[in-house]
């Protein structure tokens, strides 16, 4: 049996009203970013009855300082039983013995979606970072520059991560274990990349079409999605639920679940209980 996941993101509860409720058969919920800009909101997930998984958005570092606001989310997370996913893997096995391995990045934008001849134009579009955002990495602005540096450690730790395969699961009862041996992963089933910035541009916003914002919430990793069966991402409003093809005649199944902004219409049809199964 698949594992069943919720998930939810661009809650946005800094502004928005919304009460989030756990999804009857969930094994897990997925929180992909931009949940709350000022934290408070995470609390709502605190006694959640199955885990959590958080992955960062841009909102969650609006005006702060990039090197302590992540050790300081993550702090604020683990104190409510949330787990963090910023570079970092996490394997889990449900009760019906399905093991998933999930890697999390908030990944941010390299502006690489055009190709090189258009990158510069994408950055320069990219205000949007810096004057929304005020945010600041070692004391500088954190403008599209810096942007985009992070985005490219992201990739590359991603992309490690996929070609290097799993870890040791961590078990999930005393006693449980993952691992053989020799300290190897034993048997996971699927990997589910959970990224804030979407993967690709079939997952733009259809309502601005793709000019040179775009950039600033698509990025182009179908490339790395040959080593991923799911690939969950936020940032744009727009829910999306499609599959990539793969050149090993598989498919990566790509799953957008904003609520987004009422006011914008963006939360018209959303289903917060609805169930994906991976
Ligand atoms: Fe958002
Ligand atoms: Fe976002």
């Amino acid at each position: 049996m698949l594992m069943r996941l919720q998930i939810l993101s661009d809650l946005h509860l800094e502004t928005e009203v919304f009460e989030p409720e756990p999804a009857p058969g969930a094994d897990l919920l997925v929180l992909a970013g931009d949940i709350d800009s000022s934290w408070q909101g995470y609390a709502r997930f605190a006694g959640w009855p199955v885990p959590v998984l958080v992955v960062p958005g841009n909102h969650e570092f609006d005006r702060r300082e990039l090197r302590t606001a992540l050790p300081a989310f993550r702090d604020h997370c683990a104190h409510l039983g949330l787990q963090v996913l910023e570079r970092d893997e996490w394997v889990y096995t449900d009760k019906q013995g399905r093991c998933v391995r999930f890697l999390g990045t908030v990944r941010w934008s390299d502006f690489e979606v055009f190709g090189p001849a258009l990158q510069a134009k994408a950055i320069k579009a990219a205000g949007y970072f810096q004057k929304v955002m005020q945010a600041t990495y070692d004391g500088r602005v954190f403008d599209a520059a810096a942007v985009r540096k992070e985005a490219l450690a992201c990739r590359a730790w991603l992309k490690a991560q996929l070609d290097a395969g799993a870890a040791a699961p961590a078990p999930l009862w005393p006693g449980q274990s993952g691992a053989d041996a020799g300290g190897h992963r034993t048997g996971v089933d699927a990997t589910v990349v959970i990224t804030h910035f979407a993967p690709s541009l079939r997952s733009a916003d259809p309502r601005y079409g793709q000019q040179p914002t775009t950039a600033s919430f698509c990025n182009s990793d179908e490339e790395l999605m040959r080593f991923a069966d799911g690939w969950i991402h936020g940032h744009v409003h727009w829910r999306s639920d499609y599959r990539w093809p793969r050149p090993d005649g598989g498919s990566t199944r790509v799953i957008c679940q904003a609520r987004g902004l009422p006011r914008k219409g963006e939360s018209e049809g959303f289903d917060p209980l609805r169930l994906f199964k991976v």
